[in-house]
């Protein structure tokens, strides 16, 4: 806490040397007044997160805060641990981007505002979008990656089709999911229990499991949409790839029709699509 005391001191020196009307006035006007807008935005986030981040997440964003591990479990023999991320690596897993790529705001900012419920980080249900925005900031400050590379484009999601969920296209996503493969980590069945799933090391060196679709509500939220982003982009980090250069957008939906189904929630969508 000490270093972090002095260093967030020198910090705040090093901020208003900076910001002082000499060092300024050397500038041109615009940088001037981006950097200054810049600047008191990353303070702002810096207060909502050593508030409501850091306990987890850490005062340095490497994941080494006061609750480094949340909880641990054992399955087959092996442990499993739900811990907050460290943001120093600057990998996503919840991106509408294709993989390989730094994630949009717009994905960061619904991360902090949903939360990660089912790795019990709270949702920010009283944030307002200038704390949303600013908290953002100041997340992605802690990686060397957002200084080095440009946002990638977003995959944009339609509308799902109407016959999605119907006992046509879970016929034929059961096929796709066999297909691609889904099953070496995900099981025949969708129990999170393929071949390949005991053997699972994400990119920060823990062990992790695939998803289990019986039991399932998905980290991202368990939306038609959300299912179809999750395996379009891939799940950055954990070993999930994109299937987006190998699925026609017609496949997609159909291998979303089966994974409701796995998930047992086709029935809602049924009646919201009737006709
Ligand atoms: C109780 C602990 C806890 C708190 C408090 C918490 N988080 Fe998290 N956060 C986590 C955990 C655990 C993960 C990793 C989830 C996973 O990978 O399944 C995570 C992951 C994330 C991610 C990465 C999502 C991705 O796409 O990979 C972001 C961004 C994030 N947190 C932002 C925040 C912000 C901003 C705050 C404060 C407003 C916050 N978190 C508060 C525990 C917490
Ligand atoms: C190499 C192993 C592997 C393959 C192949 C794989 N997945 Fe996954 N998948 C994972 C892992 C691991 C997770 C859990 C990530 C986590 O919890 O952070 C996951 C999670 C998911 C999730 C839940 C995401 C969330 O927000 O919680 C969905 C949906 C999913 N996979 C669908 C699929 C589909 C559909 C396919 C085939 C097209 C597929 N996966 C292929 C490893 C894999």
């Amino acid at each position: 806490m000490r270093v972090f005391k002095i260093l967030a001191l020198f910090m705040a020196i090093a901020l208003l040397l900076i910001s002082s009307p000499d060092f300024i006035s050397a500038q041109d006007e615009d940088a001037e007044y981006d950097d200054a807008a810049y600047e008191a935005l990353l303070e702002k986030g810096k207060e909502y997160y050593n508030a409501r981040c850091e306990a987890c997440h850490g005062a340095d964003g490497d994941g080494k805060g006061f609750v480094d591990i949340i909880r641990v479990s054992e399955k087959n023999g092996r442990v499993l641990e739900i811990y907050p991320r460290d943001f120093t690596v600057g990998v996503y897993k919840f991106r509408s981007t294709a993989t390989g790529c730094l994630p949009d705001d717009k994905d960061l900012m619904g991360t902090v505002k949903r939360g990660i419920t089912k790795s019990l980080m709270p949702p920010q249900d009283n944030i307002s979008s200038e704390e949303t925005e600013a908290v953002v900031e100041y997340v992605k400050s802690f990686s060397e990656r957002y200084e080095e590379e440009d946002p990638c484009d977003q995959i944009s999601v339609a509308d799902p089709p109407v016959w999605v969920a119907s006992e046509k296209s879970i016929e034929k996503g059961k096929k796709i999911y066999k297909d691609m493969k889904c099953w070496e980590c995900h099981g025949d069945l969708g129990k999170g229990d393929g071949p390949k799933s005991n053997d699972i090391t994400d990119d920060w060196g823990k062990r992790l499991l695939p998803f289990n679709f019986v039991t399932g509500e998905l980290k991202r939220g368990s939306t038609a949409e959300n299912v179809y982003m999750t395996f379009t982009a891939g799940l950055d980090g954990t070993g999930m790839p994109s299937y987006q250069d190998t699925l026609n957008e017609e496949d997609r939906w159909h291998l979303v029709s089966y994974t409701l189904k796995l998930m047992g929630l086709t029935e809602s969508d049924k009646k919201t699509a009737s006709h």
